[in-house]
């Protein structure tokens, strides 16, 4: 693998970001009921998206969402999506891709990034998100795991 690089998204890497091929079973992990109910409340314009690059291959993307002030603390400083190609899985360019994002939210000046995701089974994002230093504070609503990354 070469040297991974985070760059913003453009037209010339938007169309392999937005077909990612996940694993299969992986997808219905994508959206969480949690964020998918809170879609309307996100501002597009807070919107922090990058995309993984190995070479120039398109290998993942990530979107933080950055609002200090909303009422919901799961949308203050948080992972709204992270994708990993199936073929580039298992090769350290999540934990890339959210140490990027972890970098952004520190310079912001937040003190945590926060994740909400689907536990349970094989292919729920579950074991990645602790395995990089989330620890779950609470469950949602909807049974999601709200978890947090205390920035040093
Ligand atoms: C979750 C996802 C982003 C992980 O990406 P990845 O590039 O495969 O993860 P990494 O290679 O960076 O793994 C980092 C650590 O997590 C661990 N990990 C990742 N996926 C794991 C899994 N399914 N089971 C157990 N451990 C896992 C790795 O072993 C590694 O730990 P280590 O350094 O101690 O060995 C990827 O599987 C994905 O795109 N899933 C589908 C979409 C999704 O669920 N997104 C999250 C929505 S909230």
């Amino acid at each position: 693998m070469a040297e991974l690089r985070l760059e913003q998204l453009s037209a010339a890497t938007a169309a392999a970001a937005n077909s990612l091929t996940l694993k299969p079973g992986q997808e219905q992990f994508v959206q969480p009921t949690t964020y998918a109910q809170a879609e309307s409340d996100v501002k597009l314009s807070s919107a922090w998206t990058r995309v993984v690059l190995d070479g120039d291959e398109v290998v993942g993307m990530i979107i933080g969402t950055f609002d200090a002030d909303n009422s919901e603390e799961e949308l203050r400083s948080a992972i709204w999506r992270v994708n990993v190609a199936a073929s580039a899985q298992g090769r350290g360019v999540g934990r890339f891709a959210v140490h990027g994002l972890a970098e952004e939210a520190r310079s912001r000046g937040f003190e945590r990034l926060t994740v909400v995701y689907e536990p349970g089974g094989d292919d729920s994002p579950e074991a990645f998100f602790r395995a990089i230093g989330f620890e779950v504070l609470r469950e949602t609503q909807y049974g999601d795991h709200f978890a947090v990354l205390t920035l040093g």
